[in-house]
This record gives structure tokens, sequence and C-alpha cells, in this order.
């Protein structure tokens, strides 16, 4: 049975006394709830990893990158390694998100590469794919999911399916309120979950958590939810906010039973 992922991306939002008062906000209610099948994630800046890791120690919260460096380490200012993350005591990261391709450049071949670093220091990627509002309305969503999934799993070697987590996120639907319909997101999902079927394992297939990111907010996430390839949320805007993203917990705990 895949878990169900309320994964929080807080982008280059909160300093240093909003980081602590979020985290004052969520720690009993994360500690008073039950996690089985329920799994919450937030990927704050790299400055507050290692706060929100210890802040949230004893909760079922598992702390995120938003990203990683393709290289192993040496002369690049600016950039965080995989290595370095997984010494923090890490075990997931966000790659390959949109706003790291368009502003960035991160092609599928960089995507890859900072991908084989995460998972050569067992860190679980958590792969952002998606098509922008231009390739949707050419019709060509399906071969754009296509060429990413190709491009930044190309010969990549997954044993089991907790080695990584899909997010699609459709770059229309990131931070416009747009959201992309159930019915939409799912045709979509299925198309991964398909092409995962193909390329590796269907058990692999069966078991990969596949999450939906654009738009996503406790009024509709139940609906996403109810997909039966949509397995949570990669949730911008609304996770910045300790109580809409307690509500989007209890959702799902509420979906899970
Ligand atoms: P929003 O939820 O703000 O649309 O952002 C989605 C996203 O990009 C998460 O990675």
């Amino acid at each position: 049975m895949r878990k169900i992922v309320i994964a929080g991306n807080w982008k280059m939002h909160k300093n240093l006394d909003e980081v602590y008062s979020f985290c004052k906000a969520i720690k009993e209610p994360l500690m008073n709830k039950k996690f089985d099948r329920v799994l919450p994630i937030l990927a704050p800046s790299f400055a507050f990893l290692s706060i929100l890791k210890d802040e949230l120690q004893d909760t079922a919260l598992q702390v995120a990158a938003q990203d990683v460096s393709c290289h192993n380490d040496g002369a690049f200012t600016g950039e965080v390694s995989a290595n370095m993350l997984a010494s923090l005591g890490l075990n997931y990261s966000i790659v390959g998100h949109s706003e790291c391709r368009n502003h960035h450049n991160d092609s599928n071949e960089v995507v890859r590469e900072k991908l084989l670093k995460l998972m050569d220091n067992g860190i679980k990627p958590i792969l952002c794919i998606g098509e922008s509002l231009a390739q949707r309305d050419k019709g060509e969503t399906g071969q754009v999911i296509m060429e990413q999934l190709e491009g930044c799993l190309r010969d990549v070697t997954l044993y089991t399916a907790s080695d990584l987590m899909i997010a699609y996120e459709p770059i229309w639907a990131i931070g416009t309120g747009r959201t992309a319909s159930g019915e939409q997101a799912q045709e979509v999902h299925r198309l991964i979950r398909k092409w995962l079927a193909d390329t590796y394992k269907d058990q692999l297939a069966d078991e990969l958590c596949i999450l939906y990111g654009g738009s996503v907010k406790p009024s509709n996430l139940a609906g996403l939810l109810s997909m039966p390839d949509i397995d949570g949320g990669l949730i911008g805007g609304a996770s910045l906010d300790a109580n809409k993203y307690l509500k989007m917990i209890d959702i799902a705990l509420e979906h899970s039973k």
C-alpha cells in the first residue's frame, strides 16, 4: 500500500524567526497524530535544514533539501553537495524543480547527475517533472513527460519503489492558483506509472509514490487524493501556513483510513 505524502516546498520563504515559530506551531500537533500511512515532509532553504531537523526530531516529519549540486565537491561557490546533505542525516531531496530548470538552466541531463549524486549518498530524490502551458496547449504533455522521465532516469537503477518519488508539477499550475483538475492530473500520473512499469517492473510501478504539485491547498487536496494514481502533494504556498499544513495532513490521515 503506497503512503500518502504531504511534502511542503518552502522555496525561498521564511527567515530564522519564522522557521522557529512554524516549528513551534506544528510540533505538538504532529506528535499527537498517528502516521501509519501518511508521510509529512518539509523542504526549507539550505540555511535552515539543521534547525528544522533539530526542532522536529521527535516527530514523524522528514526534512528534505530543495536541490543539490551535480558535483561531488570542489570550487563551486554557493552549491551544496549530496554528501553534505547526507551528513546532516537527511533522507530526501527535491530535484529537477521547474524553477531550477528555468532559473538555473538545469537540463534533464543535469537533473539526472544530481539525482545520481543523491542516490549515491543514500538520499531519496523527489524528481519533479511537468509541462509548460504552451506545451500543454500544443498537445505535447505526454511527450514532454516521457522525455523528462527518459532523460532524468536513463540507466538509473531502482532497487525498490522507495528509492525515488516523482512529483508531477505542471508549470502552469505552480503559484498561479490554477490547479490541474483531478482528472487532468490523474491522466498524467497514469502515464508516469505506465512508463515505470514498462521501464522497471510492475511491482515497482505499483508501489512508487507519485505526488502532484501546483496550487494544492486544503480545499482541493481531498479531490486530488481521491484519484487512483495520486499519492500526495508537493505543496508550495499553502505549506507556508502552519494551520494549512496541519489541515492538509489531517485530510491525508482521513483519506488513509
Ligand atoms: P504552489 O503550491 O505554490 O503552486 O507551488 C507548487 C510547487 O512548486 C511545489 O514544488
